[in-house]
């Protein structure tokens, strides 16, 4: 088990028994889009999508110095696996960016927030000097959670996608 602690979340490392969980409460407890590249057309599980999922987590078991440049933990809350978190590298050196996944039954009870707020301890204690985060100006859950963390939030040219950015606070 890794480093960081939540409120009511633990971020734990993707060793294979936690990857065939995570697998687990994906393909049964959220949409495809939300967790996978769009590997294959439509928004269903494939799989191609799971073996995208799996080779995913397996090619960031190196960290951030790996070649991935990226790290991924599966969260835990009450001993059930409800999603995972990730760190990237950027081009811009120590800017980290991030990504979440919750599953459905587990959402609105703050454990999406908590993990966030997990992630970006790790990302301080991994030297991070900030996060980034992509979404879109109709994700009200994932924006409510960059906000309350501090996350200054812009809208694209677009309007429909949205750039977070997190500088934090050394003084
Ligand atoms: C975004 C996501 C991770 C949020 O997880 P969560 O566990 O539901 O988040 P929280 O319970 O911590 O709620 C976060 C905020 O959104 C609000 N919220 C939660 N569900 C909501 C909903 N369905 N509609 C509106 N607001 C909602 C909460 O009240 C909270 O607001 P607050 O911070 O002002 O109190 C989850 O919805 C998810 O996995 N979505 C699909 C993948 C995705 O969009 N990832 C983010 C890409 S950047």
């Amino acid at each position: 088990m890794s480093a960081a602690e939540g409120f009511a979340v633990t971020l734990v490392d993707v060793d294979e028994p936690t990857l065939d969980r995570l697998v687990d409460a994906a393909i049964i407890d959220a949409a495809a889009d939300e967790v996978t590249a769009s590997v294959t057309t439509g928004p269903e599980w494939s799989p191609a999508r799971i073996a995208w999922l799996r080779e995913l987590h397996r090619s960031c078991r190196q960290g951030l110095n790996g070649p991935a440049g990226q790290a991924t933990w599966a969260i835990l809350a009450e001993d059930q696996i409800v999603g995972a978190v990730r760190l990237k590298r950027t081009v811009v050196p120590g800017i980290l960016e991030t990504g979440i996944w919750v599953t459905r039954r587990a959402r609105g009870q703050g454990l999406g927030g908590a993990a966030t707020a997990a992630v970006l301890r790790t990302a301080v204690s991994l030297g991070a000097q900030g996060v980034r985060a992509d979404t879109t100006a109709d994700n009200t859950a994932a924006l409510g959670i960059l906000r309350r963390l501090g996350f200054a939030v812009v809208s694209g040219k677009d309007g429909a996608d949205v750039e977070a950015l997190l500088i934090f606070d050394t003084s």
